[in-house]
């Protein structure tokens, strides 16, 4: 299959030198595309600031801002049968980014922040056969975040992933999540690492009713 898989967070300048981000590292999105390419799949990475090296044999696509990566994702989107967001992509952005660098003694008396877009809603009438995952991280009400997020982003899968605890979810190497599908199914996976989190996430995406699903999405020749 060609997959597309976003990783890694945006950032949102403030000023010249200072953003909005969040605590993403990328290694779950990395891990899903190491072990896609390993698996034959043709991948194309779209990444946010991070300190991971791109995996050998992925298309590589660096993005800072949430824009950067709508616009990357619509461009390779054309290409490919399987989108997996696991992006952090920042909820918010200064309405106004300073041209010089605001002086500590001026301060902000007030950050004004507006949207960004968000990119899986905005793609969601471009999805046609496609298969779409998405993450939820969630630090509480997990399911319920999860569910929602599955239902409002037209998501075929989505990986609820539980970031309130330090063994999971954020910079570490394992996580603990829970495969929600659109038909209704549930997959509780227990700690592991993000490795094998990936494994089993491109366990269900290669289930031959998926591999039937977005086989010919992106217009032509699909073959894991
Ligand atoms: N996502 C997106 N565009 C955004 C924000 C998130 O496409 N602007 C994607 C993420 O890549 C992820 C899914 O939507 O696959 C859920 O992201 P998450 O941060 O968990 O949720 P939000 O949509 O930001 O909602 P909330 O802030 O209410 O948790």
């Amino acid at each position: 299959m060609r997959i597309l898989i976003t990783a890694g967070p945006t950032r949102e300048a403030i000023d010249p030198v200072r953003f909005l981000s969040n605590r993403s590292s990328g290694k779950m999105g990395y891990a899903l595309a190491r072990v896609a390419v390993r698996r034959g799949h043709v991948v194309t990475l779209i990444s946010g600031p991070v300190a991971l090296r791109p995996p050998p044999k992925v298309s590589f696509v660096a993005v800072t801002t949430a824009d950067e990566m709508l616009a990357a994702v619509k461009r390779y989107l054309s290409q490919c049968d399987a989108l997996i967001m696991a992006a952090a992509v920042a909820d918010w952005r200064p309405r106004r980014v300073s041209a010089q660098k605001i002086k500590k003694a001026t301060g902000y008396r007030l950050l004004c922040l507006e949207p960004t877009p968000d990119i899986l809603k905005q793609l969601r009438s471009k999805k046609g056969r496609r298969v779409f995952i998405g993450f939820a991280a969630e630090t509480e009400r997990l399911l319920t975040g999860a569910r929602r997020k599955l239902a409002e982003k037209g998501l075929d899968l989505v990986v609820a992933n539980d970031v309130s605890r330090r063994d999971a979810g954020f910079e570490v190497d394992t996580n603990r999540v829970t495969l929600l599908e659109a038909g209704g199914g549930v997959r509780v996976l227990p700690l592991m690492t993000k490795m094998k989190v990936a494994a089993r996430i491109l366990d269900w995406l290669e289930a031959p009713a998926r591999r039937g699903c977005a086989s010919g999405a992106a217009g032509g020749r699909v073959g894991a």
